[in-house]
């Protein structure tokens, strides 16, 4: 005891709880996975590092292990030791499966990362029932609805917790934007409502900060260009795979506010693929209030102008399918 007074108490909890935080990233090894698990193990905000993959792991995180950070890194190898990697953890990100090749679509992906992602899921349901989930494997319009139907089936569902991550959308449409106006991308803040695939890819223009002026013909460019941009590097990339070094940047900005508004910062907002009332779709991705719980209010979508208006109507019966896919996959599984 050194006689501190209760403020005193609080202020050193505070500090205390800033660096203690258990992150899990399940497909640890794979294209994402890799840079992302770099940048978390260089980051402040993570104390422990647990990697999880099928293949991989233990050199993944021997490799990391070096690295002068504190956060302590951990290899888990093989479902037999999923478990004991998601013990204790406070935010589980899960980029595992497969990538798009040229001429698929994320809905392509389905089979194979449905799977995937309700087994890994059903752990995390079992292990870290209270974690934040972050889930990145695509089609994330099917993916989440998939991981909230298992966590009702384990009795632990909460949806301010699951989060289908959606920020590449936003990084890149900040990005596109500051090219076209000669600005400084860290500066351009851009919401993209919707979902993650396609035409189902909202970005709101309109609501630009610093506000922006295109013409009818740049701005349908310009939203097909950032509605597209996953694609683009699909096609780039040739056969090797999807967007991987942008994603895991994205990824840790999002795990990054996440674990910001956990520790008690105030006003982090980030747009993620969640549970919603905003519209007559149960999921929807719109710019989110977090806090130490998940999210702490969804700021819904603002106003928006007609055109906008037309894409969101537009998008509807897509993100419909894709949701009732995900939702009926856990329904009709044993
Ligand atoms: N949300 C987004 O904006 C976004 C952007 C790009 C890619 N993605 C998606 O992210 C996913 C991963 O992409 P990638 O390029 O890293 O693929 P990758 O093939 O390079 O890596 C995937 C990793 O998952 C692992 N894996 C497979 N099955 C597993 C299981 N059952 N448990 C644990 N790990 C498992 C593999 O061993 C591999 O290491 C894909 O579904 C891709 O479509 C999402």
């Amino acid at each position: 005891n050194i006689g501190l007074v209760n403020s005193e108490k609080d202020l050193l909890a505070k500090c205390l709880s800033f660096n203690n935080s258990k992150v899990a990233v399940l497909g640890a090894a794979g294209g994402i996975g890799q840079p992302l698990s770099l940048l978390l193990k260089n980051s402040p905000l993570v104390s422990q590092l647990s990697l999880y993959d099928i293949a991989h792991t233990p050199g993944v995180a021997a490799d990391l292990s070096h690295i002068e950070t504190r956060a302590k890194v951990t290899g888990y190898l093989g479902p037999e030791q999923l478990g004991e990697c998601l013990k204790g953890c406070e935010v589980v990100v899960i980029p595992a499966g497969v990538p798009r090749k040229p001429g698929m679509t994320r809905d392509d992906l389905f089979t194979t990362n449905a799977t995937i992602v309700a087994v890994l899921s059903e752990a995390c349901a079992r292990h870290c029932p209270e974690a934040m989930m972050c889930i990145i494997s695509n089609p994330v319009n099917s993916t989440i609805p998939i991981t909230s139907e298992i966590f009702k089936k384990h009795g632990v569902y909460n949806p301010n917790k699951i989060f289908g991550v959606s920020t590449l959308d936003i990084v890149r449409a900040n990005t596109f934007v500051a090219e076209l106006k000669g600005l400084d991308p860290a500066r351009v803040s851009v919401p993209v409502i919707g979902g993650h695939a396609g035409k189902t890819i909202i970005p709101i223009i309109s609501q630009c900060t610093p506000k922006v002026e295109f013409n009818q013909d740049q701005l349908v460019t310009l939203i097909a260009r950032i509605q597209e941009a996953g694609t683009e590097v699909v096609k780039a990339k040739a056969g090797a795979g999807s967007a991987t070094l942008s994603m895991a940047y994205a990824g840790a900005r999002f795990v990054f506010s996440l674990l910001d508004a956990m520790n008690g910062k105030e006003g982090v907002v980030e747009c993620a693929f969640v549970r919603s009332e905003e519209t007559e779709m149960p999921y929807f991705s719109t710019p989110l209030l977090l806090g130490k719980n998940g999210i702490e209010k969804n700021l819904g979508m603002g106003k928006l102008t007609p055109f906008e208006e037309k894409l969101v109507a537009e998008a509807m019966a897509e993100l419909k399918g894709s949701i009732k896919k995900g939702e009926d996959f856990v329904k009709s599984a044993k």
